[in-house]
């Protein structure tokens, strides 16, 4: 206490207040993170976080020696977890505290999706300086963020969809951009008499959608293949008995590439699979301003997009497109709260 007087007196009141309010805010809502995700994605990549999920302790140093890793770095990261109240801790036991918990469970889909762009995050500075090109020099993960997307969009958007599509009725549908076909599965799970088909652009995704179904013993009710769905005239003659096709966050990747591109899909699958409709599920951009007003996770989802190839558009550039597209009717979902829209195309 003394020191601190001291200290107040030699800098100033003022000067003193000035660096524990920044210094504060500056940790916590930047730097923290920073540290903070970088060791949260090495601990979910080296698999403690997931024997964590399923023992009620892990001895760390058993951990080290049976994943080969150094105990000398796994050591400190789980202490600063310790100290961060992620983790428990027992002698040289650690689980996962009620708040670990609850990150590894329900934030798990954005910490893969942010793992996912991450590359990208780290070369901002050579992208700044011309010296890198996305698309060109490095790409995202694409199977993290086909995972990512999956495991964020089971919470609520993929409930969503399968709801409109049991009340509806469909028995055979289509994925457009399924990524790892999480959606699928789960629309699988919940009603028996459903049939699937995907088709995403990334093999990687694919790959590992084939390998989580054929776990789920779904093989004979989901198929999957990589595939521009740009070219979806391509395999359309073996897919005339859908009923319906579902497009989840995909449609802003085509966008990017120019209008003509995404017009020239929509209008393919309106003249390939007349009479079936198109749910889209889209994000929605609002203006910068009102992000500023009320700061949440969509600066930071625009951000990546931004920066990867991506164009999220407003609400109404969405419907014009639809309406550009040709399809008579446009039933829309406002979910304003997520910054993202329903759309049932016919
Ligand atoms: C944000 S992820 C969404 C994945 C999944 N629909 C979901 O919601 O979880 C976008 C997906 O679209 C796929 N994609 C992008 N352009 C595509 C294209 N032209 N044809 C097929 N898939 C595409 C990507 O590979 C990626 O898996």
């Amino acid at each position: 206490m003394f020191e601190l007087a001291r200290t107040v007196r030699r800098f100033g009141l003022p000067y003193m207040l000035r660096l524990q309010k920044t210094y504060r805010a500056g940790w916590d809502e930047m730097i923290r993170g920073h540290l903070e995700t970088s060791t949260m994605h090495a601990l979910l990549n080296v698999g403690l976080i997931d024997e964590m999920q399923k023992q009620p302790r892990v001895d760390i140093g058993e951990f080290a020696a049976r994943a080969n890793l150094e105990i000398k770095v796994l050591q400190p990261l789980c202490e600063a977890f310790y100290s961060l109240g992620l983790f428990e801790r027992d002698g040289a036991a650690y689980s996962l505290s009620e708040k670990g918990r609850n990150v590894a469970e329900v934030l798990r889909g954005w910490l893969d999706v942010c793992y996912g762009y991450s590359e990208v995050f780290h070369s901002l500075e050579p992208l700044l300086r011309k010296q890198m090109v996305y698309g060109r020099d490095l790409y995202r993960r694409p199977d993290y963020v086909a995972r990512g997307s999956g495991e964020m969009e089971q919470q609520l958007f993929f409930p969503m969809v399968n709801d409109i599509l049991s009340a509806r009725g469909f028995r055979c549908v289509l994925d457009l951009g399924c990524g790892d076909g999480t959606f699928l599965r789960h629309l699988c799970a919940q009603n028996p008499d459903i049939r699937c088909f995907g088709i995403d652009l990334a093999p990687a995704a694919v790959e590992e959608g084939n390998r989580a179904l054929r776990e789920a013993g779904l093989q004979n009710r989901i198929s999957l293949r990589a595939l521009d769905i740009s070219k979806i005239d391509q395999v359309s003659s073996d897919l005339q008995e859908i009923e319906a096709a579902t497009v989840f966050f995909v449609l802003h990747e085509l966008l990017y590439f120019g209008e003509d591109v995404l017009l020239d899909f929509l209008k393919s699958f309106r003249r390939l699979f007349p009479g079936r409709p198109l749910i889209a599920f889209e994000a929605v951009r609002p203006p910068a301003e009102e992000l500023r007003r009320n700061p949440g996770i969509a600066i930071y989802y625009f951000l990546y997009h931004d920066l990867t190839q991506q164009k999220p558009v407003d609400a109404a550039t969405w419907t014009q497109l639809f309406r550009a597209a040709g399809f008579a009717s446009i039933e829309e979902r406002h979910l304003d709260f997520a910054r993202a829209a329903i759309y049932i195309l016919n």
